[in-house]
């Protein structure tokens, strides 16, 4: 038997010793928690991405009574700049989530569906995605979207 060993470094932050750059993206995906619409979960999650231009882009998850329909924050955050900017790269995404009248205190890790969809994105314009993930404690991040997908499904590319 051989074993393949899998490793994905996260850094662990303290809100003040972030570039002043990712504290306005940080604090920019908190306050879009306010436009969530989750009235099942009642968990509202915003999302803030940064391209390499500078501009921002801001989502919250929107929820469905027929719930498959719902999307979360980070896709609708990522749709949005691709959309207005289909030719620039992602530089950055923070997520935060709101629940129970406060911000959760461990950071908030992105679902499959939103992994693979970043790893989309960094393969698309061929340029990592820097992910911080809020929590009232600390704040993990991780230097690309394929550290948070390992082993990704990919038609070209399956590395198993
Ligand atoms: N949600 C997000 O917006 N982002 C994630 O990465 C995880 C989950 C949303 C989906 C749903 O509206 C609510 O959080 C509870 O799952």
């Amino acid at each position: 038997m051989k074993q393949k060993v899998i490793e994905t470094i996260v850094n662990i932050y303290r809100f003040t010793e972030l570039e002043p750059e990712i504290q306005v993206l940080i604090t920019k995906a908190k306050e879009q928690t306010k436009n969530s619409y989750a009235p099942y979960s009642k968990f509202h999650v915003g999302a803030a991405v940064l391209l390499e231009n500078g501009a921002l882009f801001l989502g919250s998850n929107q929820e469905n009574a027929a719930f498959p329909a719902g999307i979360c924050a980070e896709r609708v955050a990522l749709s949005y700049a691709n959309s207005e900017y289909p030719n620039e790269p992602v530089k950055a995404i923070a997520i935060a989530a709101y629940a129970q009248q406060e911000f959760s205190a461990q950071p908030v890790a992105p679902c499959g569906i939103c992994r693979q969809s970043l790893l989309e994105v960094e393969r698309r314009f061929q340029s990592p995605i820097s992910i911080y993930l809020f929590g009232t404690e600390y704040i993990y991040h991780i230097s690309s979207a394929e550290k948070l997908l390992p082993m990704a499904f990919s038609l070209d590319k399956n590395e198993a």
